[in-house]
């Protein structure tokens, strides 16, 4: 009989998930889609039993030591500043550094202790490295770091560990917000963007960008 030794992939296993930004439009998608499964574990920054703030690693550090063992960290999160390149400063672009893009790296480093054999890392990053639009330097900057970042830790991780990253085009319930920035970008449903977190948790790829809604 084979023994694959993976429970993650065995149908049926119920996994724990944490979801980092679980309040939040891709977050609140995923929470959807999953929570009939799997245990979520939802985390919150302003609201919310358990909160972080990823831009404080000791704040990391206390969440983990809350929630304890588990099998698949999903970051929905992070934040950079949008200004157009001549209003930037190495101020602002550590907003960005902090926040998005070591934010979640230290979720992937502090969360190694508790993190079960064949668990994983999902990490989100956006379009705008691929497709840059006016203001967005340091968001184009995060998320190619994060590609960068993921694809190394693939071959890096220990356990069967794995980590992908999730880069969705602006999403369908943004527009309002922020859709005047974005002309021409057809925009995806956070339901749909949820697809790409589910097939990275339930799957068995590693490295993997998943881009959601590029042309
Ligand atoms: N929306 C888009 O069109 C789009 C497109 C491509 C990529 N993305 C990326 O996807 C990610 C999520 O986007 P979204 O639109 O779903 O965001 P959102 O609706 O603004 O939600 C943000 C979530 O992050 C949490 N959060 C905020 N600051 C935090 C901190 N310091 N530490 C931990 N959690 C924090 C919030 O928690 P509280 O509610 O408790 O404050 C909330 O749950 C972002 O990285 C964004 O760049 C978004």
């Amino acid at each position: 009989v084979l023994n694959l030794k993976n429970p993650t992939q065995q149908q049926g296993y119920k996994m724990k998930i944490i979801l980092i930004g679980a309040s939040g439009t891709i977050g609140q998608a995923i929470l959807k889609k999953l929570t009939n499964r799997h245990e979520i574990i939802p985390v919150g920054h302003s609201q919310g039993d358990i909160r972080v703030d990823i831009a404080d690693p000791k704040s990391i550090e206390n969440m983990y030591n809350a929630i304890g063992k588990f099998d698949a960290l999903i970051a929905t999160t992070g934040k950079v500043h949008f200004a157009r390149l001549h209003e930037m400063t190495a101020d602002k672009y550590e907003i960005g550094l902090k926040n998005k893009l070591m934010g979640q790296v230290n979720l992937v480093l502090h969360g190694l202790k508790n993190i079960n054999d064949h668990g994983s890392f999902t990490l989100t990053s956006g379009i705008l490295n691929h497709e840059p639009i006016l203001s967005a330097t340091s968001s184009a900057m995060v998320n190619g770091a994060l590609e960068g970042f993921i694809k190394a830790a693939a071959i890096d991780l220990p356990r069967g560990i794995r980590i992908n990253l999730v880069s969705p085009t602006l999403l369908k319930e943004s527009v309002d917000k922020i859709g005047d920035k974005f002309a021409g970008f057809y925009p995806v449903s956070a339901d749909e963007v949820a697809y790409a977190y589910e097939k990275s948790v339930e799957g068995a790829q590693t490295g993997v960008v998943y881009k959601v809604g590029y042309a």
